[in-house]
Order: C-alpha cells, then sequence, then structure tokens
C-alpha cells in the first residue's frame, strides 16, 4: 500500500509551539488541515531517543495514537564536527528553560576553544515524520553544511543561526533573507523530501 495523504486531511502537528505552526503550514502549501497538539491538549512526550530520526517518530506515533488522525513531528539541531555531533539533539537543551541561545552559543564557543581544533564545521538536521494511528510512519532527514563564526553575526531567524554560515556563502543564517535560509535549509529540504514520498 503506498502511503499517501490526500488533500484537505485534517493532520496533526506534533508541536506545542504555535509559533511552528504558519511554517509548517507555508511549507505544506496550505493542503491540509492543520491543528496542534497543543490545541488538542495532548500531554508532550519525553524526547528519549538517542537520533532526530528517533525523535521525530517518536513525536509523531505519539500524537497519532492519542488522536486518532495521522500526525506530523520534527526535530532539528545543531552538530558540530569538532563536538562528536553535539549539541545535536540537545540543541534546544543546551538553551535551557529560559531558552537563552546567547548562552548555548556561548557553550558552543567554549567547548570548541577546548577541544583545542581548528575544525568550525557544522551542520544542521531536520527530522520530520508523519504517522497514522497505531499505524505506520514515513520518516525523511534534510541536511544543510557549513562551518560556525564566532562572534555570532545577525538578528534574523533564530536559535543557533547567528554563528551559523551555509557551505557557499559568507553572511550566517542571521543575516539573511528568510526567503534565502528557507531555500536552502535542513527543513527546507526534509520538507521536499517529505512532500516528494507523501504528496505527489
Ligand atoms: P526542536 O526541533 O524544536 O526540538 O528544536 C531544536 C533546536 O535546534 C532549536 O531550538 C534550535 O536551537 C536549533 N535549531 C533547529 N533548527 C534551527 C535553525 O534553522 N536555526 C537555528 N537553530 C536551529
Amino acid at each position: 500500500m503506498a502511503l499517501k495523504l490526500e488533500a484537505g486531511t485534517k493532520l496533526v502537528a506534533a508541536t506545542h509551539n504555535p509559533g511552528k505552526v504558519p511554517e509548517i503550514a507555508a511549507l505544506l502549501e496550505g493542503r491540509f488541515e492543520i491543528i496542534t497538539a497543543g490545541q488538542l491538549g495532548l500531554p508532550e512526550p519525553e524526547e528519549t531517543e538517542s537520533t532526530f530520526v528517533g525523535n521525530a517518530l517518536l513525536k509523531a506515533r505519539h500524537a497519532a495514537d492519542l488522536s486518532g488522525l495521522p500526525a506530523l513531528a520534527d526535530d532539528s539541531g545543531l552538530s558540530v564536527t569538532a563536538l562528536a555531533g553535539a549539541p545535536g539533539i540537545f540543541s534546544a537543551r543546551w538553551a535551557g528553560p529560559t531558552k537563552d541561545f546567547a548562552m548555548a552559543m556561548k557553550k558552543v564557543e567554549e567547548r570548541l576553544e577546548e577541544t583545542a581544533s581548528d575544525d568550525r564545521s557544522a551542520w544542521f538536521t531536520s527530522a520530520l515524520a508523519v504517522a497514522w494511528p497505531h499505524g505506520p510512519a514515513v520518516v525523511v532527514e534534510g541536511r544543510v553544511d557549513g562551518s560556525l563564526v564566532f562572534p555570532g553575526r545577525g538578528t534574523r531567524g533564530f536559535g543557533y543561526d547567528p554563528i551559523f554560515i551555509p557551505e557557499g556563502h559568507d553572511t550566517t543564517f542571521g543575516e539573511m533573507e528568510p526567503t534565502a535560509k528557507d531555500a536552502m535549509s535542513h527543513r527546507a529540504r526534509a520538507f521536499a523530501k517529505l512532500k516528494a514520498a507523501l504528496f505527489d
């Protein structure tokens, strides 16, 4: 059986972050009726897996099984080569409960200094999973490679954007027009794969 999502399907976005909904709806070109896990009052599962793919699947399955509707979840983060892939799945957690990304970026810089490595390469990953209630799931991953710069530059974007320069460019994600970032980001690449897998 081919796993396809028909246009107009009600889809649960397994996020409690209302800010992500317009982004998800835009990336899905308004094809679905998006309802969030937060709106449905679903509890947030603990992210107990050790990979982006594992956590995206866990969140999508949890929301699908509890709601009885297909659900979409994402998990993303920054991985630094010289830090053996850290912060990775802990990217949000490095910013602490107050989501202090100035502190998280400082931590990346300090950890790098401790390694004495001059390798500043890094990459962003986005894993996206769609799960059907008590049924199958599809998961894809998008990645963008680049290098880190300190101090960070630019006030656009979010999270670790100010310290990340994508390969082939000389501006950080924090300095770029949002449309330029969206054209090449890990999230856009993952969504392109998801669309190819589920909608075409
Ligand atoms: P989550 O996927 O909502 O768990 O968050 C992952 C964390 O990774 C975010 O809080 C950001 O810190 C970081 N992250 C993921 N994608 C991006 C991005 O495009 N720019 C900057 N930081 C990102």
